[in-house]
């Protein structure tokens, strides 16, 4: 029997910022693509190698657990944990050599995209998260106001669209943040982009550095993690917990982080709400480090129990916040227009940015975008929506508890379009949700794993469990058929 145990050298260095048990992975996962270590070759047992690192039993099983989970290694019983005999393509010495053409040193975070933008897909499959009411959104009005616009036969309008965006739609943008967000800004400010990673995109070319380390949520939004590590970005996860970001554990992570990238209204996915008191460290922390905080406040529009809170960004004393919001959301996604509001220090060089980018939105959209808030469409809309997705998201949160009895918990969002379940382990562990939300795909339900959010990958402390959307659902009894579907896909 094969056995790697003297041929591999594990070392660790506990002053890096990533957790031992991360090292431990990345280190295995890096012998394994240089064929130090092949497949079917025995590796170290748990005590042995705790004994040989002088750190806890736990730690190591904490690696191997996640090694397993992203197929890395095998265990069998008695006979000992080995490399897998079928490792996936990049783990290998070819693949490792395919991805370092490409360009791309291997990462621990890139290893675990285990649900990559492809297979979350963009349609409007029942139960996806993060698509508003399709049915519901007032298409004559809107059809309207577009065919008002492109009748208008001005010129002007063919021509280059501003790339900072639609001067009249500014303005507006700026008017309603300061009323509904506490967003005090001045039109100059807000540059209009084509949704949340456009926005990244410029704020990262305005203002980042090659091999900027940034604090991200964990568990945290999975497109912009994606976007922003293929960005070249140095994630360093943050947890989370019913406060929102831990802001303590960034600064004893990464103290000298450039950004950290924060959904303070509405937590992507798990829906808390950062406390003031984590608000006002956060504030402190951007201020001192001289980093700047990236605030996501994609829904917060959306809040069923009292009012929106104000934004980080009204808060923000020494202009450290970059706040990013969406028409996604509030409008529909397909419009493909979002917003950035740039600190005062920054507007000069996202104005260049924007400029060289060549950016810019068809005029079409935005003219019609800020007529649809001139005439107040806009504000009726959210009012609408807001009676709506209550009344849905009641609707799914009962069926769901219902069809799954104690085997999850639903905590009903406070807002948002999205509730999280999580399963309850059962008798053999942690459920396994990658599988099941695989196969409530396969039943054509737009549904994602809660663990694919986690930048780590999985361990003892990831949850387990569901991200449905609710905002689709059209009515109790059909909140009761997705349920029984999801059911039947946790049943395998
Ligand atoms: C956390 C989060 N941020 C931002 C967005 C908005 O993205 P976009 O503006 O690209 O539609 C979404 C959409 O689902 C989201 O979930």
């Amino acid at each position: 029997m094969p056995s790697a145990d003297h041929a591999l050298k594990i070392a660790i260095d506990r002053h890096e910022a990533a957790p031992i048990y991360l090292q431990i992975c990345e280190r295995f996962k890096t012998a394994i693509a240089a064929g130090h270590l092949k497949p079917g070759d025995r590796v170290p047992a748990l005590r042995g190698l705790a004994t040989q690192l002088n750190i806890a039993r736990g730690t190591v099983e904490t690696a191997y657990t996640i090694l397993v989970d992203e197929g890395y290694l095998q265990m069998r019983g008695a006979a000992g944990t080995f490399v897998s005999s079928s490792l996936p393509e990049a783990a290998t010495p070819s693949g490792a050599r395919k991805d370092r053409e490409r360009g791309n040193a291997p990462r621990t975070a890139r290893a675990t995209r285990a649900e990559p933008a492809a297979e979350i897909g963009h349609d409007a499959k029942p139960l996806r998260p993060g698509l508003p009411a399709l049915d519901a959104f007032p298409r004559k009005v809107w059809s309207r106001l577009v065919a008002h616009r492109a009748r208008s036969g001005d010129l002007a309008t063919l021509a280059y669209p501003d790339p900072a965006g639609y001067r009249p739609l500014r303005e507006r943008i700026a008017t309603y943040l300061g009323l509904s967000r506490g967003v005090a800004c001045d039109p100059q400010q807000v540059f209009v982009t084509n949704g949340y990673r456009a926005t990244l995109e410029l704020v990262l070319r305005g203002l980042a550095k090659p091999e900027d380390r940034a604090w991200f949520e964990e568990p945290g939004y999975l497109l912009a993690r994606n976007f922003l590590l293929d960005a070249g970005m140095r994630l360093v996860p943050v947890p989370t917990d019913d406060e929102g970001l831990d802001v303590d554990a960034g600064i004893a992570l990464a103290a000298d982080a450039r950004f950290a990238f924060v959904t303070p209204a509405h937590q992507s996915p798990l829906g808390v709400t950062l406390s003031l008191a984590r608000r006002m460290k956060l504030l402190d922390w951007a201020s001192r480090a001289q980093g700047w905080i990236v605030e996501d406040d994609y829904d917060s529009e959306f809040r069923y129990a009292g009012r929106p809170l104000p934004a980080l960004k009204s808060l923000d004393r020494d202009d450290r916040v970059i706040y990013c919001g969406t028409f996604s959301k509030v409008l529909f996604p397909g419009l493909r227009l979002s917003y950035v509001v740039a600190p005062g220090r920054a507007v000069e060089r996202f104005g260049q940015v924007t400029a060289s980018m060549n950016a810019g939105s068809p005029y079409l959209y935005q003219a019609a975008v800020a007529d649809f808030i001139a005439q107040g469409h806009f504000a009726r809309h959210l009012k609408r929506m807001r009676a709506l997705y209550a009344q849905r998201r009641e609707w799914l949160a009962t069926a769901i508890q219902k069809a799954f009895g104690d085997r999850v918990s639903i905590g009903l969002p406070t807002g948002g379009m999205h509730l999280v379940a999580i399963f309850r382990a059962d008798r053999d562990g942690p459920v396994d949700d990658l599988a099941m939300a695989a196969r409530a795909r396969e039943a054509g339900l737009a549904v994602l794993a809660l663990s694919a959010w986690y930048l780590n990958g999985r361990s003892k402390e990831t949850l387990r469990g569901i991200v449905v959307g609710f905002a689709n659902v059209a009515d109790a009894g059909e909140a009761a058929r997705l349920a029984r579907m999801l059911r039947r896909a946790y049943d395998g």
